[in-house]
């Protein structure tokens, strides 16, 4: 039986992937699946357990023995065996480790197929770098959303400020290129524009707005 489609969104750090991405999913009816949530998960719990991150064998059984869970409902709530890490895992000093982990081989697979198993019935939308190129290559809509560093850079810098987090703004942007340069050169699951992807430069555009241009494209496309 053919599945149901599956939507690719990839794109760096503070495109607004996931709220674009939370927000179609609930007005188009797919299911939304958020794949950084995954890679922050594994990395939360690197950092509390003190596993070495750069031993790729310690990585590579830390993430296959952990399980993650994700709840739909008022919100997207983000479990790791079992406890409710949605607030931890979006602490700065999580974000920052994150890229070390992304680096992992090891991880990469383990976390790759979970998000093959969850998406392989369709009906998804799964954000991420690397889901129209490896998670998810035959996908039927893919998307690829980017804006100005600084516009990223910004956004993020309201987040943290909103949740009683300090930060500033250069410090914010400063991680973000960081994380950037490696998410874009790390040797397996890199951030790259696909051939086949529809790129969307949200840069100065408002949430409605962008919302309203991806369900266009996919409505489009499907
Ligand atoms: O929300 P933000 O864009 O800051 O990051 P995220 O999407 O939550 O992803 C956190 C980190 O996980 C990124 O910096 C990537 O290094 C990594 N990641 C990845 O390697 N592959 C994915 N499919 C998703 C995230």
């Amino acid at each position: 039986m053919k599945r149901k489609p599956v939507i690719a969104i990839d794109g760096p750090a503070g495109s607004g992937k996931s709220t674009i991405a939370k927000l179609v999913a609930s007005s188009m009816g797919f299911h939304y699946i958020d794949t950084g949530a995954m890679y922050r998960a594994v990395t939360l719990k690197a950092l509390r357990k003190g596993t070495d991150r750069k031993s790729e064998p310690a990585l590579t059984e830390l993430a296959g023995s952990t399980s993650i869970g994700f709840e739909y409902g008022d919100g997207l709530k983000v479990f790791v065996d079992g406890e409710d890490v949605t607030e931890a895992i979006r602490l700065p000093e999580v974000s920052k480790a994150s890229s070390d982990i992304a680096d992992s081989r090891g991880v990469r697979q383990a976390l790759v197929r979970k998000q093959q198993d969850m998406g392989a019935a369709g009906g998804v939308i799964m954000d991420g770098r690397d889901i129209g190129s490896v998670v998810f290559p035959d996908a039927e809509v893919k998307l690829y959303l980017d804006a100005t560093v600084e516009e990223r850079a910004g956004r993020r810098h309201k987040e943290l400020v909103a949740k009683g987090i300090k930060t500033d703004l250069s410090g914010v942007k400063r991680d973000i290129e960081e994380r950037d340069a490696r998410d874009r050169n790390r040797p397996f699951g890199a951030l790259v524009k696909v051939k086949d992807a529809v790129t969307v430069d949200t840069t100065g555009l408002s949430i409605e707005q962008v919302a309203a241009r991806i369900t266009g494209i996919i409505k489009e496309k499907l």
